[in-house]
């Protein structure tokens, strides 16, 4: 016990509170930087006949931010709906996920449930809940939007007052075709009256990539794309940690931490968490982080972070030959904000520079470093970076970057300098 008198428990209750690399958010006190979004939600969803859309980068906050507004706008008596879309999911099967929801688990799953009886409010509709061949009782899959909105109006009998209802992960649905009969189904949505409300997210650079482009559902939808979050949010995070432990964290670390992170939250509760425990390990009495739980903190991000950021790095750069190009033609690419940059600018203003601070090690000429780069968009090196012709790359996703800065961290280079300091 070496912070401020805290017993272990009260520390990882304070830790769990706020810092939560692999959860999402639902509540505002914990949302960072969204406050606008919130209000552009709970605007849009205000207005009849509106639904909204969250778009943007892979572990931006879509969820979070759906989620919170969600938990914000539905009745206090039970809780938003929340379906999640896999690769096979089609409109039926997510519009029943929908259904599922006022149906008791137990009756969906044990074996002699009950079928609770509904046939009314599926008028011209099979007749309402089958019993499936294991006497289960499951909302039908609906095959058309009259049927999805008959399963909608079944919930609404069930569940009075407000209710959102958050259909998520849109894009790993592989079928378009699928995808597009949501974009149909948005433009019935109004039919449902105004106490019902949809938010819909999904990985994309557009609304029109994830469910196509139709004139009249893109009336009926808000579309928020959602940003990276700005530095001082992330600052915040780690702020409002440190305050409630009695730590202080010197701005060094802050600008580091935001720097890594590249706007991504995911590695700022990463980096945290392993920088407070390293913190109350630490045999001293710490009332303020130094440089050695830092670096503990970006250690432990680095072997705790998502498998599939590590995964995606070493099948990028872990070749027979030039692991080490990789690595830092990796690392001069993730060496600024921006999100697209030029060779030529890359190798002058971000390789030459970690070259110089790698020193034992001889660098590239500038073709040979523009070939490694090439390589990268590659199938046998994950497609990691993408390339968008004359010399200009950009990775296949941002939230990549703050793996690989990570990685560079730990080696000892430090990336995204050109991020703000803090006044
Ligand atoms: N505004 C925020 N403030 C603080 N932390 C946040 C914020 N938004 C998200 N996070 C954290 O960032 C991580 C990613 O959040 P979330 O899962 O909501 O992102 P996502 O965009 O839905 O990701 P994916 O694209 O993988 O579905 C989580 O650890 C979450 O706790
Ligand atoms: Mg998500």
């Amino acid at each position: 016990m070496t912070i401020a008198n805290l017993s272990e428990e009260s520390f990882k209750e304070i830790l769990s509170a706020n810092l939560t690399p692999s959860a999402t958010i639902k509540t505002p006190e914990r949302l960072y930087g969204r406050a606008k979004s919130l209000t552009q939600i709970e605007r849009a969803l205000a207005s009849p006949g509106r639904q909204v859309f969250v778009y943007g980068d892979r572990g931006v906050g879509k969820t979070s931010l759906a989620l919170t507004a969600a938990h914000l706008l539905t009745a206090a008596e039970h809780p938003p709906i929340y379906v999640v879309c896999d690769r096979d999911s089609t409109f039926g099967s997510v519009m029943q996920a929908i259904g599922n929801f006022v149906v008791n688990v137990e009756d969906r799953l044990e074996l002699g449930g009950k079928p609770p009886s509904v046939s009314a409010t599926f008028a011209g509709f099979g007749g309402g809940f089958q019993p499936g061949g294991k006497k289960t009782a499951t909302i039908p899959t609906p095959t058309s939007i009259n049927e999805a909105m008959d399963v909608i109006r079944y919930v609404r009998e069930k569940l009075r007052g407000r209710l959102v209802i958050v259909v998520d992960e849109i894009e790993r649905m592989e079928s378009k075709r699928e995808r597009e009969t949501f974009a149909e189904f948005i433009k019935n949505i109004p039919e449902l009256g105004d106490s019902t409300s949809f938010i819909f997210c999904g990985i994309g650079s557009t609304v029109d990539e994830l469910i196509g482009n139709h004139p009249s559902a893109g009336r009926i939808i808000e579309a928020i794309q959602l940003e990276r979050l700005r530095h001082n949010f992330l600052w915040e995070i780690i702020q409002g940690v440190a305050d409630k432990l009695a730590v202080s964290v010197g701005n060094e670390a802050l600008v580091r931490i935001s720097q890594i992170s590249d706007g991504f939250p995911h590695y700022v509760h990463l980096i945290g968490e392993s920088m407070f425990w390293s913190a109350f390990d630490d045999p001293e009495n710490v009332s303020s982080i130094r440089a050695r739980h830092f670096k503990s903190g970006v250690e432990g991000a680095l072997s705790r972070a998502e498998p599939v950021l590590r995964f995606q790095y070493q099948k990028a750069t872990m070749k027979t030959r030039n692991t080490e190009d990789y690595e830092e033609a990796l690392w001069s690419m993730a060496d600024t904000t921006s999100d697209m940059r030029q060779v030529t600018e890359i190798y002058d203003s971000s390789y030459k520079r970690i070259m110089a601070k790698r020193g034992q090690r001889m660098p590239l000429p500038r073709d040979k470093f523009n070939h490694r780069l090439l390589a990268l968009r590659g199938e046998s090196h994950g497609r990691v970076l993408v390339g968008y012709g004359a010399g200009w790359f950009g990775y296949r996703e941002n939230i990549l970057k703050g793996y690989v800065r990570l990685r560079a961290e730990s080696c000892g280079v430090q990336l995204g300098r050109d991020h703000v300091v803090p006044a």
